[in-house]
């Protein structure tokens, strides 16, 4: 499949409608390019020292590797694992706990948040329109003298929602342009018997809030979708997260508690493991998967790694 060059958003064949309400903002080249040159500019954080991407690194498909829950300015820790980012359009809400409706909004969490950027919406249009170079792109994409909130909250939403990931060898198997192995073809087969009523293709995640049984984390009582809707029976449900690239994005969890994939299977694989709450889906069967099926479910998960998507020389650092 050939890619859109100037690394634009697409819409791959037989996926479902987008989300996103791309006539609020409309997608320009120049806009993206705008998008793409904040989204690595450390000058949105409050000390000009943590951009989007020391967080959301492309080769990682946007996720944070380093440590399990993000690192923002003067070595903060915050509370949950970067995800990765891809397919942003298709997403009905964002965040692990699906606190953020809007795309185009969503910049200004970690922008203000102090365990991330710790900067103001007012500090940052300041030093943005100081900056002769930067007005002049502002000019150019949206036509103002000066730069507003809404600018620059939709020049970044131009640039993450054109991440869009769909070429890894499973989507090339979909097309009917390439075949799995054996060992991928079983373990699509265990994936699609205990995994895809959460994970769901093609997207790889239903986008509700379940609970896969790995039990609250004591030191950060995080309590997840509860937060939101202040429903005790969401108490500790996050956002099943999609499994594309899912080789690249470690560490696992909303918390990041899981270094390993190999170690993720060996979670699913014995239902005796799991802890409460647990969601209707996995307290339906009990569940066992020997180490082979283990290997085989790991090797079909392998295949939703997009290469041309984590080395896209569009998405890279600008200069
Ligand atoms: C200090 C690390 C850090 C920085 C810097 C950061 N993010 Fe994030 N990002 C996160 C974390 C952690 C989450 C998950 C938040 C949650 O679930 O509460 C997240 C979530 C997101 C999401 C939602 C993804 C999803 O699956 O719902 C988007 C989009 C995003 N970030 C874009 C950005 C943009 C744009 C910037 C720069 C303006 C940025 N991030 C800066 C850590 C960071
Ligand atoms: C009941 C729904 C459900 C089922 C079934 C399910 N998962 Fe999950 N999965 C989740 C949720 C929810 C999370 C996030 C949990 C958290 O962070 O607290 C998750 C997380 C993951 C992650 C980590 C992703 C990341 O980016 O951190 C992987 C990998 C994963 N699941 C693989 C699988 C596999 C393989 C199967 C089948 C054996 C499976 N899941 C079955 C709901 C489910």
């Amino acid at each position: 499949m050939v890619l859109p060059k100037d690394g634009l958003f697409y819409r791959p064949e037989h996926w479902p409608e987008t989300q996103y309400a791309f006539e609020k903002n409309p997608l320009t080249n120049d806009g993206f390019a705008l998008g793409r040159t904040l989204f690595y500019d450390p000058i949105l954080s409050t000390d000009s020292t943590v951009s989007c991407a020391s967080c959301h690194f492309q080769y990682t498909a946007f996720a944070h590797v380093d440590h399990p829950t993000s690192h923002g300015v003067a070595s903060r820790i915050g509370k949950r694992n970067a995800p990765g980012l891809m397919n942003l359009a298709w997403y009905p809400n964002f965040h692990w706990d699906g606190g953020v409706l809007d795309l185009n909004g969503q910049a200004i969490n970690p922008m203000t948040h102090p365990d991330e950027m710790g900067s103001s919406l007012e500090e940052i249009l300041n030093k943005l329109n100081r900056d002769s170079w930067y007005r002049a792109q502002f000019k150019k994409v949206f036509g103002v003298e000066r730069i507003k909130t809404s600018q620059l909250l939709n020049a970044l939403a131009q640039f993450t929602v054109s991440l869009v990931s769909a070429n890894s060898k499973y989507d090339s198997v979909m097309r009917k342009e390439a075949n799995f192995s054996e060992q991928e073809r079983k373990g699509y087969k265990l994936f699609q018997r205990h995994c895809n009523q959460c994970h769901t293709e093609p997207l790889f995640t239903n986008f509700k809030f379940e609970a896969n049984g790995i039990g609250p984390n004591p030191q950060l009582l995080d309590s997840g979708r509860a937060l939101i809707t202040g429903k005790a029976s969401d108490a500790y449900l996050f956002r099943v997260p999609t499994l594309r690239n899912i080789e690249y994005s470690f560490p696992y969890m909303h918390d990041g508690r899981i270094s390993k994939l190999k170690e993720v299977l060996a979670h699913y694989a014995n239902s005796s493991n799991w802890q409460n709450p647990k969601s209707r889906a996995l307290t339906q069967k009990k569940i066992t998967l020997n180490i082979n099926e283990q290997k085989d479910l790991l090797s079909f998960l392998k295949t939703l790694s997009d290469k041309q998507f984590l080395f896209n020389q569009a998405f890279r650092f600008p200069r």
